[in-house]
């Protein structure tokens, strides 16, 4: 028997849009043509890709067309950690008399661990803390930033907690002492209304399963101007900026992926949010002892990062599990280790609470009836645990 399952980590991942389904199949049975063929049933397929190019591009608000009418500014690629990658060295290629990264404590994984390698290669990395709210220390990363600096990156949205980080007023640092800016927006496509025509971001990451398009589908916008090195180097695929035959079928996808987030960002804006406030009302409402993190006055609106005090947030998970319940402690990523995840601590969170942490993320498939759900069986699940903690007093 299927069970039913609550979805509630689309910050993890997401389901495929069965519009973005129906969009690919074509190009899985009938177009499954290479686009560099000369024959008219591979070569047509250049035209469908650049038309999803163009829709990528109109999420992010990338108006500048080549001569041709192609968004060239978007450049496809495997998935968000390979944006990631591909833009941290490039940048650091194309200014090469520069070898210092300024970014910040709370990055995922994709960029802390890639500039812990940098910095085994020699590079300098700063990484800038964050306060209790998980707010960027601004004025430690303007003393940072310097004519050193090759790159700042700082992600858009916080993978975790949700917080909304200022890029536009980070960028114009950067561009005051003449380095790059790159920001990873990878949680904040298709949550946050994107402009890139009025940007000063030079790059910037996405990834198709965030959004409701496959997995293994990726992002790198680069500025017109911006000067690129290409990361993966082979055929002359993406105008020779990033090798390798194009994932068709998927790149289709995250075009009418793009599409279904532009078009009903609004509303979904608003019903995640319904969602997410009805949860943390009806959590702070029938739980003592919780927190909820994070800087509400600039969050995503389907993301809430609460604490319960006193347990751990692995137990909690296997609880809620056993009703169908899919949440998430800290990041996917760091899940598997008890250790309180990076962005927790950056944020100097007390251990007894970041160890009881949980992030709820909502997308536009889920429903007011799941909350109230998730709303009813989560006191019970958090007062069983507590009941067993050694630390906890009622
Ligand atoms: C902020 C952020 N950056 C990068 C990534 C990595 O994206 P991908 O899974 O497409 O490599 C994730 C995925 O969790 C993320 O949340």
């Amino acid at each position: 028997m299927k069970r039913e399952v609550i979805y509630a980590d689309n910050n993890a991942t997401t389901c495929v849009a069965p519009e973005v389904f129906e969009a690919m199949r074509p190009y899985l049975f009938e177009k499954y043509g290479n686009p560099s063929s000369i024959y008219t049933f591979g070569g047509e397929l250049a035209a469908d890709i650049e038309r999803a190019r163009i829709e990528v591009a109109e999420l992010l608000g990338a108006s500048w067309r080549n001569n041709l009418g192609q968004a060239t500014e978007i450049i496809f690629t495997s998935c968000g950690t390979e944006s990631d990658n591909a833009a941290l060295r490039s940048a650091l290629e194309v200014q090469s008399g520069r070898r210092k990264i300024v970014t910040s404590k709370v990055e995922h994984p994709a960029i802390l661990n890639l500039c812990r390698e940098l910095e085994r290669e020699g590079y300098t990395v700063e990484t800038i803390g964050v306060d209790g709210d998980g707010r960027l220390d601004m004025s430690a990363l303007e003393r940072a930033v310097d004519s050193e600096t090759a790159l700042v990156t700082l992600m858009w949205a916080n993978n975790e907690i949700g917080n909304i980080y200022p890029v536009e007023e980070v960028a114009r640092i950067a561009h005051r002492a003449g380095a790059l800016f790159h920001t990873d927006a990878v949680q904040a496509a298709g949550k946050v209304p994107m402009n890139m025509s009025e940007s000063e971001i030079d790059m910037l990451s996405i990834s198709g399963h965030k959004l409701h398009a496959p997995k293994g589908v990726g992002v790198l916008y680069v500025r017109r101007g911006v000067r690129f090195r290409p990361f993966i180097i082979g055929g002359h695929q993406e105008k020779g900026r990033r090798g390798g035959t194009e994932n068709v079928a998927s790149i289709i996808g995250l075009g009418k992926a793009c599409e279904l987030a532009r078009k009903g960002m609004a509303e979904e804006i608003a019903h995640v949010k319904k969602l997410r406030d009805r949860l943390e009302t009806g959590i702070a409402e029938r739980i003592p002892a919780i927190r909820i993190n994070g800087d509400k006055s600039s969050r995503l609106p389907n993301t809430s990062s609460i604490s319960f005090e006193y347990i751990e947030g692995e137990a909690i998970l296997l609880l809620l599990d056993q009703h169908g319940i899919c949440a998430s402690s800290g990041s996917a990523c760091t899940t598997g280790s008890l250790e309180p995840s990076h962005v927790l601590r950056a944020m100097g969170l007390p251990y007894t609470a970041a160890h009881g942490t949980l992030r709820f993320s909502f997308s536009r498939y889920n429903t007011v009836e799941e909350v109230d759900r998730i709303i009813e069986v989560l006191p019970s699940v958090i007062s069983t645990l507590r009941k067993m903690s050694p630390y906890w007093k009622e």
